[in-house]
């Protein structure tokens, strides 16, 4: 078992390492955000993610797991560095390495006899040798390293066992030692056969973009089918139940909805795609996946529009659901952004409801109002707009919702609510690619 330190406490770094020390080995989680630290410290938990508190508390009573803000230090205890912080999009659609590259001038300062330095990040295929020529170039003496590329797979929502129970491990390093290391860091997993794979630095560099960006397509094609099924009559949930059962293809990652965001789809198909682009490479499939889901975002809104036939203008609507997907606060490239910004431009009130992310896109939306009742907030509403698929949502009241709205009118872009039942209760609504009731 090693002594690790995570650099960067984010959704990625705080479920590292307290994964890592779950795995037995001891483990700081380091971050220039002090706050973010003291916070940790005094047993707050920063993000939301289910199981993580329970999980963090454990393993801290355990004095497995410790949190800090002297980074200098961190790494000097450390065998195993691991970067975790983020790597946002430009406007030029390219990585923003600023981060990485400040933690990496941390780690040159620190290095104090032989340690692995490990990439968690999202970063551009190249930037291991980047790296790597940057620590050589200031050995100290006494001081060695070998790089490891180790990309994440875990989803915000599920991370605890997406990162407990993952479908492979990926360990890229030309180092048999530094491979055996990493081995070493996830034993329990290797004990419990999930795979780890050995490939090149840029080969597990890559494969963390073609995953995310194939999964987006999958959405985004979903999506498109889903617009066609409207127009020809047809059922996607039939249709990608279906499709789903042709083991080629999988159910997984086939539903329909208001367009993918988060943190990681939009901005790594965007670095993927200006990665292509300097290498003189054009990805069609990868511009389709964006342009696809750019259009899905708008049509969401071009329903609502629909739905209101005199008018956005001074209409109150209720919007339910803010994060980018169930089961997580974070408001990154959520399409919700993108529907209150349309009400909003399109002069109408906009009443909103999540049952974690108000406080976020608070910091986003001043001008709208929140709510911590699912009910409050539609009373009155001309019409309400589902925009995230949180269990709360699944089991509405809708006869309850009918006598409390002003109007009737449902725009249900996650298709969770029961078609025959809205039918029954004159609701005018629509959905994304069903055949109505
Ligand atoms: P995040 O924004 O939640 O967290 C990043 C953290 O790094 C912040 O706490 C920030 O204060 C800290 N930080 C920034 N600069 C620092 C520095 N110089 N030293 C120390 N700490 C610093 O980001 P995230 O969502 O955890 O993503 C991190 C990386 O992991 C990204 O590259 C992302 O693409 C990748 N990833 C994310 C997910 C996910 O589900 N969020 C999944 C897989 C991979
Ligand atoms: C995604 C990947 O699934 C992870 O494997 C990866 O590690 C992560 O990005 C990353 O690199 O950060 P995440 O963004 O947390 O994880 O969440 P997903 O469950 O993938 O959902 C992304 C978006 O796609 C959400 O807006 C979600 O609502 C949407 N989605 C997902 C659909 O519209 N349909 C689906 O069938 C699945």
């Amino acid at each position: 078992m090693k002594n690790i330190t995570i650099i960067g406490t984010g959704y990625v770094g705080l479920v590292t390492g307290v994964g890592l020390s779950e795995f037995g080995n001891k483990v700081i989680c380091a971050d220039v955000n002090e706050n973010k630290i003291l916070q940790l410290n005094s047993g707050r938990i920063p993000i939301y993610e289910p199981g993580l508190e329970e999980i963090i508390k454990r393993n801290v009573k355990n004095k497995k797991l410790f949190f800090s803000s002297d980074i200098s230090s961190s790494i000097k205890k450390s065998e195993v560095i691991i970067i975790a912080v983020g790597t946002p999009q430009l406007e030029t659609g390219k990585a923003d390495m600023q981060h990485v590259d400040s933690v990496v001038k941390v780690i040159k300062e620190n290095l104090n006899g032989y340690k692995i330095v490990c990439t968690k990040s999202t970063v551009p295929i190249g930037t291991g040798k980047k790296i790597v020529n940057t620590l050589k170039n200031s050995f100290k003496e006494n001081s060695d390293f070998n790089y490891v590329s180790n990309p994440e797979f875990l989803r915000e929502g599920s991370a605890i066992k997406d990162f407990l129970w993952p479908d492979r491990i990926i360990i890229g390093t030309n180092s048999i030692n530094a491979y055996e290391v990493m081995c070493d860091v996830y034993r329990p997993l290797f004990i419990n056969k999930s795979p780890i794979s050995h490939t090149s630095v840029e080969t597990a560099e890559m494969i963390k973009y073609a995953s995310n960006s194939f999964l987006a397509l999958k959405i985004s094609y979903i999506n498109e089918i889903a617009n066609l099924c409207e127009l020809v009559g047809a059922d996607v949930h039939d249709v990608a139940s279906e499709m789903g059962k042709d083991g080629r293809i999988s159910g997984k990652f086939l539903h329909p909805g208001p367009g993918f965001g988060g943190s990681c789809f939009p901005k790594d198909l965007e670095s993927l795609s200006s990665i292509s682009d300097e290498h003189g490479v054009k990805m069609d499939t990868l511009t389709a996946a964006i342009t696809a889901n750019r259009k899905q975002k708008k049509q969401m809104c071009n329903k609502l529009e629909k739905l209101l036939s005199t008018g956005i203008k001074d209409k109150v609507i209720a919007v339910l659901g803010l994060s980018f997907k169930a089961n997580t606060d974070d408001i990154r490239e959520s399409s919700s952004i993108d529907m209150i910004s349309f009400i909003l431009s399109m002069g109408g009130n906009v009443r909103a409801y999540d049952p974690i992310a108000n406080n976020a896109m608070s910091q986003l939306f001043s001008n709208i109002s929140y709510f911590k009742d699912v009910y409050e907030t539609i009373k009155k509403a001309d019409a309400l707009v589902i925009m995230t698929e949180w269990n709360e949502f699944r089991s509405l009241d809708l006869k309850k919702i009918k006598n409390i709205m002003n109007g009737n009118i449902i725009l249900d872009t996650r298709n969770i609510l029961n078609m025959k039942e809205l039918s029954s209760l004159d609701f005018v609504y629509d959905n994304v690619g069903r055949i109505k009731i």
